[in-house]
């Protein structure tokens, strides 16, 4: 059996309300409110993962992201989720390729310093282009690069769907988000 085991934590942090859907039928009224419903996403443990892109600057750019789904088999796709807010949105959308980088649990100073909007997040940070130019991240657990294939706009995230075009991975413990807290496996 797998047993999480605490590293650290942070306050949860709710998020605006989104819009609604643009749905015909007028939605219930919800009988939660934000932040409890941030608190029982909270209870679904996730993966941590490194998204990049080469930007429309030539740069490299990431965001920390736990939105990570598999999708499909045939084909083979991806998605994550971005804060319609994040200033990397564009970079993704115009990027046409994109890598997501699966953080181990000796990972988690990269988790954090890819959340963060005040410094610069490569600085120091040890990576090499994939075959789309995305970077990829050294010492990862598990790597994919692929092809933006979809985008779907959600409230007040995108939705990137991306086709795995190649990865890889190596034996090592992921770092684990469970209810606004970083843990490893144990
Ligand atoms: C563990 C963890 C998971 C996150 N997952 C997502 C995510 O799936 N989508 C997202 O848009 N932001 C996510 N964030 C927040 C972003 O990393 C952060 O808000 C963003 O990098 C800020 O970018 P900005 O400076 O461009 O606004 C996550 C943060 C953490 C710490």
């Amino acid at each position: 059996m797998i047993r999480l085991k605490y590293m650290s934590s942070r306050p949860a942090e709710p998020t605006a309300p989104g819009r609604s859907p643009g749905a015909a039928v007028a939605p219930a009224a919800p009988e939660l409110d934000v932040k409890e419903f941030c608190r029982i996403c909270g209870k679904f443990a996730t993966g941590v993962m490194v998204a990049t892109v080469v930007g429309r600057d030539g740069a490299p750019h990431g965001i920390t992201v736990n939105s990570f789904t598999s999708v499909s088999l045939d084909p083979m796709l991806v998605l994550f989720c971005v804060d319609n807010r994040a200033r990397i949105l564009g970079h993704f959308l115009a990027g046409g390729s994109f890598a997501l980088n699966v953080l181990s649990e000796r990972q988690e100073q990269l988790s954090r310093r890819f959340a963060r909007s005040d410094v610069d997040r490569f600085e120091s940070v040890d990576w090499q282009p994939g075959r789309t130019g995305a970077p990829l991240l050294r010492d990862t657990i598990g790597w994919l690069e692929c092809q933006l294939s979809q985008t779907v706009a959600a409230g007040d995230h995108t939705i990137l769907i991306g086709r795995p075009i190649k990865g890889g991975w190596r034996e090592g413990r992921p770092l684990v988000y469970f209810g606004s807290a970083y843990c490893g496996v144990e």
